[in-house]
C-alpha cells in the first residue's frame, strides 16, 4: 500500500530539500513543498524534487481574484501537482476557477481557517463568533464549489468526514506516540487522524528533523 504520509519539507535549501527526499523516499508516500521552497527554487526546484519520484504536495495556499488565481494555477499545469492548497476564504467563484483550471489529476484543496489565528486576530479581521462554525461553513462551501477536500486537523476530521463522505481530507499536526510535539498545540498520533477519517497526513519535523529521517518515516509508517 502506498503511505498516506506526505513529508513536509519545509526548507529554502535545494540540496537539503532532495537530500531529505531522496533519503525518505521508500517511507513516505509524497513530498509537501510550500511557499518558502517555491519563493526560493520556483517550478525549477519542484521538478528537481519530483525526480525522486513520489508525487508533489504544493502547499501554495492561493488566494486572489478568481481570474488571478486559476491563471497561476494553469501556469502549473506541467508540474500536475497531486495535491494543490488555496483558501476557502477566497470564495465560491474563486474555488470554482481554481478547480477547473486544475490538472484533472490534481486535489484540489481548501485552507478553511489558519491554525495560527485566535479569536483576537479572527475579530480583527471581522471574522466573529464561533471559530468551529466558521470552519464548517468554509468546508460545506469548499464542497459546494467542487474542490476535492479541505485541510483540518485531525480533531476535526471525524465531523468533516460525517458531513462530506467522499471528500479528501489533508491532516498535519500528527505527532509519533511519545515523541516531541513542537510547537504544535493539539496533536494526535498519525494512527489515530487515519482512524478519524484523514486520507493524507502531512508529517514535517518528526521526519526532517530526526537524527535518521529514513528511519523516523519507516517507524511511523510502521504504525499505519
Ligand atoms: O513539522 P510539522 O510536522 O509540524 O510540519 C507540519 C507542516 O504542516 C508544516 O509544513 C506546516 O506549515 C503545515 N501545517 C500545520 N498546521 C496547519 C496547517 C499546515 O502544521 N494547521
Amino acid at each position: 500500500m502506498t503511505s498516506p504520509v506526505y513529508v513536509a519539507i519545509d526548507t529554502p535549501d535545494l540540496q537539503r530539500a532532495k537530500d531529505l527526499a531522496t533519503r525518505v523516499r521508500a517511507h513516505v508516500g509524497g513530498i509537501k513543498l510550500g511557499l518558502e521552497f517555491f519563493a526560493a527554487h520556483g517550478q525549477h526546484g519542484v521538478r528537481e524534487l519530483a525526480h525522486v519520484g513520489l508525487p508533489i504536495f504544493l502547499d501554495l495556499k492561493l488566494h486572489d481574484i478568481p481570474n488571478t488565481v486559476a491563471s497561476a494555477i494553469q501556469a502549473l499545469h506541467d508540474l500536475a501537482p497531486a495535491v494543490l492548497t488555496i483558501h476557502a476564504a477566497g470564495g465560491r467563484a474563486m474555488m470554482e476557477d481554481a478547480k477547473a483550471a486544475a490538472h484533472p489529476s490534481t486535489k484540489v484543496v481548501a485552507v478553511t481557517l489558519l491554525t495560527s489565528l485566535d479569536a483576537g486576530d479572527l475579530s480583527s479581521i471581522g471574522v466573529g463568533g464561533d471559530e468551529h462554525g466558521q470552519v464548517e461553513r468554509l468546508t460545506a462551501l469548499a464542497q459546494e464549489a467542487g474542490l476535492d477536500g479541505v485541510v483540518c486537523s485531525g480533531f476535526e476530521v471525524a465531523a468533516a468526514r460525517r458531513a462530506w463522505r467522499d471528500g479528501f481530507f489533508v491532516v498535519p499536526g500528527v505527532r509519533p506516540a511519545g515523541g516531541p510535539v513542537g510547537d504544535q498545540k493539539r496533536v494526535m498520533t498519525p494512527r489515530q487522524a487515519l482512524d478519524n477519517g484523514a486520507s493524507i497526513l502531512v508529517v514535517g519535523r518528526p521526519i526532517t528533523k530526526a537524527e535518521d529521517p529514513d528511519a523516523a518515516a519507516r517507524a511511523i509508517a510502521a504504525t499505519l
